[in-house]
């Protein structure tokens, strides 16, 4: 479990546990993944967990961790779920090389780096079979204001699992790419309940969606009761963000005057963004009819944008 110290990662390290996997919990944050490791279940005697540091953006430290996790369990991981993740958000217009870069690295190029690893280990163990579950977004698909790293990271893990699911099939090994939606998680807890109140009243179903919603769906994809499905992409939305475009700056509700995205000033929220916009000016609404503007007059009312 590659991002198991925190937020999803650390529901589906709990959710394989009490199926009986014995978790290796890999982070950067090794603080989080031992935190992760203490409250696992152990049912059976031998149901063992371990935490382990890793940086997944680099080809060594992901290679060390695979010699740890065989060492330690004596065979390379059956199934492996990809979450590290991380965002810095800017809008094209502002992001930088060195931001962009960062986002690929850990997230595209971390999930390869993975992802190559536990199907070398899989593969020179023999042994057949094996399940690499690798973490999208919904963002990926449909892209997001302000999120241009993290969207084409996203669409690549993608591609790259789908790749894997065809090259990887001969050896009996599924992959899948699981797009979560809005999920409450450290990373959400950072937004003021307001927007949060505003993402889920773009949601269908209601509501943001739980870490423990993904890990189902992880458990699932990890069994063989989903023997037959590889290089499948599983949306976890609640219908949020759906493919076609219903991203917050263009919601028909906002064309109903029932919504918002804001930029406010300090660090300031946009509903389609699960980060900060680092926003020097005023406070700035927009979308909806009330405040007459569709998405050319939000770009346009951007600080710094002009
Ligand atoms: N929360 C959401 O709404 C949401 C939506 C769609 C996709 N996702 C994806 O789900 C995954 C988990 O997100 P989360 O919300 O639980 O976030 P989170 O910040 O709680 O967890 C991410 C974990 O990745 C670890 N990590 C970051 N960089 C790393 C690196 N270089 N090497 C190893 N570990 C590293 C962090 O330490 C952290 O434990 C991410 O890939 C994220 O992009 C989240």
């Amino acid at each position: 479990m590659a991002g198991g110290g925190s937020g999803i990662g650390r529901a589906v390290c709990a959710r394989l546990a009490e199926e009986g996997a014995l978790v290796a919990v890999a982070d950067q944050n090794e603080a989080g993944a031992a935190e992760t490791v203490r409250g696992l279940p152990r049912g059976e005697p031998g149901q063992e967990h371990e935490a382990f540091g890793v940086d997944v953006s680099s080809a060594q430290s992901v290679g060390e961790l695979m010699a740890r996790i065989q060492a330690r369990f004596s065979a390379p991981p059956r199934v492996c779920v990809s979450c590290a993740g991380i965002t810095m958000d800017e809008f094209l217009l502002k992001q930088t090389e060195a931001a962009f870069d960062k986002v690929l690295q850990v997230n595209l190029k971390g999930t390869f780096l993975v992802t190559q690893a536990v199907a070398r280990g899989l593969v020179e163990s023999g042994a057949p079979g094996g399940s690499i579950i690798n973490m999208g977004s919904i963002v990926g698909k449909v892209g997001n204001l302000g999120q241009v790293s993290y969207a084409a990271s996203k669409a690549g893990v993608e591609g790259l699992t789908k790749t894997a699911a065809k090259e990887l099939a001969r050896f009996g090994i599924r992959c899948n790419v699981v797009l979560p939606g809005f999920i409450a998680t450290p990373m959400t807890d950072k937004v003021p309940p307001k927007v949060l109140q505003k993402f889920a009243g773009m949601v269908p179903l209601g509501r943001l969606g739980d870490p423990k919603e993904v890990a189902d769906v992880c458990v699932f994809l990890a069994s063989d009761e989903s023997r037959y499905i590889t290089g499948a992409s599983v949306e976890v939305t609640g219908m949020g963000r759906e493919s076609g475009a219903r991203t917050p700056g263009f919601s028909p509700r906002l064309r109903e005057g029932s919504g918002g995205c804001w930029v406010r000033a300090g660090g300031g929220w946009e509903p389609g963004l699960l980060g900060s916009i680092p926003s020097s000016g005023r406070e700035v609404g927009v979308g909806g009819l009330e405040q007459g503007g569709w998405e050319p007059g939000f770009l346009g009312s951007l600080p710094g944008l002009g």
